[in-house]
C-alpha cells in the first residue's frame, strides 16, 4: 500500500488542476437554466470514471438532471463498494459576497475556493482519484467498485429513487460509501453514524381578494403578513419546544451512551458561536448544543414574503403572504406524517379572516447507519492510517435524503466517511475545500478499499 498512498502524494497536484476543471463547471440543479451545464458536468464525471479505469460507464436520463454510473467488477469473490456522491451544486446567490468567482476556482493558503469544492466535488473526487491510483500502482483493485453519481441532491434527489428502485441488480453491492459530510475538526478522522430528515413546505397565507390601501382599510381588516408572523411565533414555546400536536411522539432518544460519548467531544459553545458572529445562543432547553444539532428534531422558518419589499415606503395591506418553512427530523420521525400534522396544525391555529395553504415541497427520511457493520470499522481504521490519529464517530443535522433508500432498498450498510468541514461555507459565499483533507481523502478512500477487501 506503501506505493499507492507514495503515488497519492506526488500526484495531488495534477488531481487539484483537474478538480478546478470540474469545479469550472456551473452545474446549479435548481433551475431549469443550467440544464445543458448538467449534461457537460454528468459527462465530464463519467469521462472521470473511465479514465479512472472503471470499465462500465454509463450516463442515465432521467425526468431531471442524468445519474452516472460507472463499474469495475474484475474482482470475482471479492466484496463490492458502492460509492455515492452528487456533482450538483447550489445556488451562487448572494453573488455579491463572494471575494473571487464561485465558478473560477481559486487557490489561496491551501483551500480551493469554489461553488460545490466541499459539497461535494472535491469531496466525490477523492473516491475517483483513489481508484485511479490504485490501478496505476498495482494494476487493479482489490474488490469490486460501483459509483452513482448524480446531479439532484440539493433538490430533493427526487429522480434518484426510482433509479435505485428500478436498479437494484445493478446497484446490489456490500456496502455504500458516502463523502459528503464533514470531519469533527480539521485533521480528525471522523465517521458521522446519523444525519437527520427533512420535511419542507410554503405556507400561504391568503387575506383579501387584492393589495389595499393600509389608510382605508387598516383597521377593518386582518393583514396577512400580521397573521402569518404571529402563526409562526406559535409554533415554538418559551422552552424552545415545538408546539405541534404529537410532533415528538415517536422520537427515538439519545442513549445514555451516545449523550456520554458527545461529552467527550471537544466542544465549545463561545467558540462556536462566535465563529457565526454570535455571543449567545439559543435552542431547545435541557439538550446540549451539539444534542440540539444531532439528534433533537427542529422547525425553522427559512423565508418570508409578501406586501410591499421594493425601496422607500408604499402604504399597503397585502393580500397575501408565504412562508417556507424547514423541519429537521430525527430517528422515529416519518417525514410524511409530520407534514400532515404540521399542515392539521397551522390551519388550527389561522383565524378565520385569512384562507391557508400548504404546499409540499422535498422531504427526507432521518437515518441512523450501523456502527459496528464490517464497512463501518474498515472505515474507521483506514481514515485512522490515513490521518495518524484516531477515528471519532459523530452524528450530523444536515440530510442526505437518499441515504435511507439506500438502506431501505439496497439493504446493505451504508457507510457516511465525509472529509469536508462544517465551517466551508457549503451553501454560502466564499465555500472552499481544504487541499490536505482532498489529498488525505484520496488516501483514505484507497485504504477502505484494501481493509474491506480483506475483512470479508
Ligand atoms: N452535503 C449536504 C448534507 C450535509 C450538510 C452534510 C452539512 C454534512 C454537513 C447535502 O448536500 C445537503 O445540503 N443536503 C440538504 C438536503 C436537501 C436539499 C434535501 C440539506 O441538508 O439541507
Ligand atoms: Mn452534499
Ligand atoms: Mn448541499
Amino acid at each position: 500500500m506503501k506505493e499507492t498512498l507514495d503515488f497519492i502524494s506526488s500526484n495531488t497536484a495534477t488531481y487539484i488542476s483537474e478538480l478546478q476543471e470540474f469545479l469550472r463547471i456551473p452545474s446549479i440543479s435548481n433551475s431549469s437554466e443550467h440544464t445543458q451545464e448538467m449534461q457537460r458536468c454528468a459527462k465530464f464525471v463519467a469521462e472521470k470514471l473511465t479514465t479512472a479505469g472503471m470499465n462500465r460507464v454509463e450516463i442515465y436520463q432521467t425526468e431531471g438532471h442524468p445519474v452516472v454510473y460507472g463499474e469495475w467488477l474484475g474482482a470475482p469473490g471479492k466484496p463490492t463498494v458502492l460509492i455515492y456522491g452528487h456533482y450538483d451544486v447550489q445556488p451562487v446567490d448572494p453573488i455579491e459576497l463572494w471575494d473571487s468567482q464561485p465558478f473560477d476556482p481559486v487557490i489561496k493558503d491551501g483551500k480551493i475556493y469554489a461553488r460545490g469544492a466541499t459539497d461535494d466535488k472535491g469531496q466525490v473526487y477523492t473516491h475517483i482519484k483513489a481508484v485511479e491510483s490504485l490501478f496505476k500502482t498495482l494494476g487493479s483493485l482489490p474488490l469490486n467498485v460501483k459509483f452513482v453519481i448524480e446531479g439532484e441532491e440539493e433538490i430533493g434527489s427526487g429522480n434518484l429513487e426510482p433509479f435505485v428502485k428500478n436498479n437494484k441488480d445493478l446497484l446490489k453491492c456490500d456496502t455504500v460509501v458516502i463523502s459528503d459530510t464533514a470531519l469533527y475538526a480539521p485533521g480528525l478522522p471522523t465517521i458521522t453514524y446519523g444525519l437527520r430528515g427533512l420535511a419542507y413546505c410554503e405556507v400561504e397565507v391568503v387575506g383579501p381578494d387584492r393589495d389595499l390601501h393600509s389608510g382605508s382599510y387598516g383597521g377593518a381588516v386582518a393583514n396577512p403578513i400580521n397573521v402569518l408572523a404571529k402563526m409562526i411565533s406559535q409554533l415554538h414555546d418559551a422552552k424552545g419546544k415545538i408546539t405541534i400536536p404529537h410532533f415528538y411522539d415517536t422520537v427515538v432518544k439519545l442513549t445514555a451512551k451516545e449523550r456520554a460519548a458527545i461529552k467527550t467531544l471537544k466542544f465549545s459553545d463561545k467558540a462556536f458561536g462566535k465563529e457565526i458572529g454570535l455571543t449567545e445562543l439559543s435552542g431547545e432547553a435541557g439538550f446540549s448544543t451539539l444534542e440540539r444539532l444531532w439528534a433533537r428534531p427542529t422547525l425553522d422558518c427559512n423565508g418570508i414574503f409578501g406586501g410591499f419589499t421594493g425601496k422607500g415606503a408604499k402604504t399597503v395591506i397585502p393580500s397575501k403572504a408565504t412562508a417556507k418553512i424547514s423541519m429537521r427530523l430525527v430517528p422515529g420521525q416519518d417525514p410524511k406524517k409530520v407534514m400532515s400534522d404540521f399542515a392539521k396544525h397551522i390551519k388550527n391555529i389561522a383565524p378565520k379572516t385569512v384562507k391557508v395553504t400548504v404546499h409540499q415541497l422535498h422531504s427526507g427520511n432521518p437515518v441512523l447507519t450501523p456502527l459496528d457493520s464490517s464497512a463501518t470499522v474498515a472505515a474507521s481504521k483506514a481514515m485512522e492510517k490515513a490521518f495518524g490519529k484516531k477515528t471519532v464517530f459523530i452524528r450530523e443535522g444536515g440530510s442526505i435524503p437518499i441515504v435511507h433508500t439506500f438502506a431501505k432498498l439496497l439493504k446493505a450498510p451504508v457507510v457516511l466517511m465525509g472529509f469536508g468541514l462544517n465551517n466551508e461555507n457549503l451553501h454560502s459565499p466564499n465555500e472552499h475545500f481544504n487541499l490536505k483533507h482532498f489529498e488525505l481523502g484520496i488516501k483514505s478512500s484507497a485504504l477502505f478499499m484494501k481493509e474491506f477487501a480483506g475483512s470479508k
